[in-house]
Parts: structure tokens; C-alpha cells; sequence
């Protein structure tokens, strides 16, 4: 399978020109078909950014889960299905913290992706973490965010695993070990083969995030045996992310 990497922009750049020139820039270092690359802008980026992009597929970074109605500045998914968007972060962990997103609101949003057809990326994670045990909260918000999932939908579903201290920005970040990595793979891939069967497990994509760059990306996508990354900090960096392109190209 390609491997699978997610440029999250979160609220950059600061104008339409800019972010359409970066979109076209990252489509240039797109080194062949055999990567899987998703751009996600912010709201009003879309339109503008889906026409800069040809290989890559457009990704928003959060979705309402009603379809249209009395929802004061809510961006639902049938807006983002309008502007040509496949895949669609949920649960960032900046959500969680700023916006006071719960499991439910997550669960919403995941479900009502599936039903319509939408890739949801479900980004769970612990806040600290102590020694190599996964700690339960990741076990708990993946429970919670799947409940009520149907088996068919299940290979729309990306989760990607992102612990909150390894994200750049957060103080004090550092990145993840490609052998931690590997272990909340193996970890969620089990409960995923405990919820829905081992077959359907493992065909949801898991993919890791949190400072990853050029240096560090071939470690997770080896040793870590991730299915892709989400790419925050980097991903603003053209050079940068077509260089970690380049290097996921090489694993299949
Ligand atoms: P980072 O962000 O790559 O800048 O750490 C990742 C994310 O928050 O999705």
C-alpha cells in the first residue's frame, strides 16, 4: 500500500496568494504515484488550493456532522464534499485542548464521514507519557470515537497516532522513537482487531504525527511500520515536506 502523507497547515499561511503558492510548491516536490499525498488547509483556502493541486488530493482539518441547518459558523461535510475534499482530520489534539472538542462530538463527526462516503483521520494521543506502556487514554478515545461504527465503512478510516507531547509546537517537543511508534501501532491495531475482526483491522491506515521532518520520517515508516505520517511544522516548508515525500517514496 502507498504510503500516506497528510500536510496539516492548521491556521497558515496568512493570506490566499501565500497558501496557493505553497500548494503549488508541494505539488512540484511530488516525486512519483508512489506516495499518497493530502493537502489541508484551512476553510477558506479550499477552493483556491484544490485548483493548485493535481496529484494531491485536498484534506480538511475538521468537519461539522450535521448536513446543512441552524449551526452559526459551522462548516459541515457536505460543504467539504462541495469543495472537493476526501479526507478530513478529527480530534486534533488542538481541537481537543482549544475548542474543548469531546469523544461525543468526535464520534459524530466520524460517523456521519463514513456514512457519507468522507475518509475521517481520527488523531488520538496521550498527553504524557511514562516508560514504553501505552497509557489507557489512548485505548479510551479510540473506543470512543469508533463507537457505533459500521464493519463496512471501517476502510474509509485513517487513525493517526499522535502523541501530544511530540507535537512541534507544543514546549519542550521532541519526536516520538520509531520503536514507540511501532508499539501504538501493534497497540492499536489490536483493539481495532478487538472491535471489529482482524481482517477489517487491518485494513484501516495508521499513521503517525508529531514533529515528523526529513531526518526522522524513514524511521517511523520503517522500523515504526506506520502507514504514513501527518505532518504539521513541516509541512509549511516546501523543501522540507518534498524531501520527506521523497523519502516515503521508497516504502511500500
Ligand atoms: P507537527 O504537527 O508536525 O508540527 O508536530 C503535527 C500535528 O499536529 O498534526
Amino acid at each position: 500500500m502507498k504510503k500516506l502523507l497528510i500536510a496539516n497547515w492548521k491556521s497558515n499561511p496568512d493570506s490566499p496568494g501565500r497558501a496557493v503558492l505553497l500548494a503549488q510548491k508541494i505539488e512540484k516536490g511530488i516525486p512519483s504515484r508512489n506516495v499518497e499525498v493530502v493537502v489541508a488547509p484551512p476553510f477558506p483556502y479550499l477552493i483556491p488550493v484544490a485548483k493548485a493541486l493535481k496529484k494531491a488530493l485536498l484534506g480538511a482539518q475538521d468537519t461539522f456532522w450535521e448536513d446543512t441547518g441552524p449551526y452559526t459558523g459551522e462548516v459541515s461535510w457536505r460543504h467539504l464534499k462541495h469543495c472537493g475534499v476526501e479526507y478530513i482530520i478529527v480530534g486534533h489534539s488542538e481541537r481537543r485542548i482549544y475548542l474543548g472538542e469531546t469523544d461525543e462530538m468526535i464520534n459524530k463527526k466520524v460517523l456521519a464521514l463514513l456514512e457519507q462516503g468522507l475518509r475521517p483521520v481520527l488523531c488520538i494521543g496521550e498527553h504524557e507519557r511514562e516508560g514504553n506502556e501505552m497509557p489507557p487514554i489512548v485505548g479510551h478515545q479510540l473506543k470512543e470515537a469508533l463507537k457505533g461504527v459500521k464493519k463496512q465503512y471501517l476502510k474509509n478510516l485513517v487513525v493517526a497516532y499522535e502523541p501530544v507531547w511530540a507535537i512541534s509546537t507544543m514546549p519542550g517537543a521532541r519526536s516520538d522513537t520509531p520503536d514507540n511508534a511501532f508499539r501504538a501501532l501493534v497497540y492499536i491495531r489490536r483493539l481495532l482487531s478487538g472491535l471489529f475482526g482482524r481482517s477489517l483491522a487491518d485494513k484501516v491506515r495508521i499513521i503517525y504525527g508529531g514533529s515528523v521532518n526529513s531526518q526522522n520520517i524513514s524511521g517511523f515508516l520503517s522500523e515504526g511500520k506506520m502507514d504514513g505520517a501527518l505532518v504539521g511544522g513541516a509541512s509549511l516548508d516546501p523543501k522540507e515536506f518534498s524531501l520527506i515525500l521523497k523519502n516515503s517514496s521508497k516504502f511500500k
